[in-house]
């Protein structure tokens, strides 16, 4: 992935706080921002490529809701090592899509990605092997989780995986606030100062809507899923895998 710049976009205190958007400025930073904000961002992406080269079966689709830029595509395009199969990269921001399709096309790709712009609500998922939600559940809706999750579960084969990483909050409020606090002090280290954190976080505020762990384990086995495990904490980030 190239075209890296960096995200200024809360730095300036004169410009009004707006709710947050998946619009042209942020894709054309978003690479900056995610590997920035997120803690061990780049390890649930490599992982997520190792996951593809043991789960993902010969001639199944992979689908990763909410791609964005297609960091995780990619890892799944490069760890696949099953035969025929092919990759669905849904979005429903033209603007990610458009800078995905442009950075991925000179590579060359033994699985092929396509880049589909639909609300992942709408995807009818099918056929399936493995499934990644990269931080994209806490975007939709809460009323509309299950309804995706439901979906997910009856297109993956019996042997299927979904990826599930999300940002989590923490029912003890001391506990909350310490790992509030732990990934704010990231972001710091990171190069973001207080006054674009505490403006990052408003734009958010009911945008990404964050769940406890238990209410994520709790929906993946009302959606039909047999078992969750967490394979990675890094303060208030996790990622969990699930199989029917
Ligand atoms: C935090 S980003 C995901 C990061 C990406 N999965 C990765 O690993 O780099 C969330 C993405 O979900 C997309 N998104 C949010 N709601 C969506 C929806 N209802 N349908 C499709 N895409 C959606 C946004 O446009 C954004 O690109």
């Amino acid at each position: 992935m190239s075209d890296i710049y960096r995200d200024n976009i809360y730095r300036n205190p004169d410009q009004p706080t707006t709710e947050f958007v998946f619009d042209r400025q942020v894709a054309r930073v978003f690479s900056d921002m995610i590997h920035r904000s997120v803690p061990g961002y780049s390890t649930v992406i490599n992982m997520i490529g190792v996951l593809a080269g043991e789960y993902v079966q010969s001639g199944s689709v992979c689908y990763d809701l909410g791609c964005s830029l297609g960091a995780s595509s990619l890892a799944l395009a490069q760890g696949i090592t099953a035969k025929e199969c092919r990759i669905v990269a849904v979005d429903n921001s033209p603007e990610m899509l458009e800078q995905a399709g442009r950075q991925t096309s000179q590579l060359a790709l033994s699985t092929p990605i396509e880049w589909l712009c639909a609300d992942v609500l709408d995807v009818q998922i099918g056929n399936a092997s493995m499934v990644v939600l990269n931080f994209t559940l806490q975007f939709i809706p809460p009323h509309a989780r299950l309804q995706l999750l439901t979906n997910i579960r009856k297109g993956l084969r019996p042997q299927g995986l979904l990826v599930l990483s999300e940002k989590i909050t923490f029912q003890d409020p001391g506990q909350d606030r310490l790992q509030i606090e732990m990934h704010h002090a990231f972001k710091r280290a990171n190069g973001y100062n207080d006054l674009e954190i505490s403006r990052k976080r408003s734009a958010l505020e009911k945008v990404l809507i964050p769940e406890t762990l238990e209410t994520h384990r709790t929906r993946l086995a009302e959606a039909g899923f047999g078992r969750t495990d967490l394979w990675f904490q890094c303060f208030n980030f996790v990622s969990l895998v699930a199989r029917p």
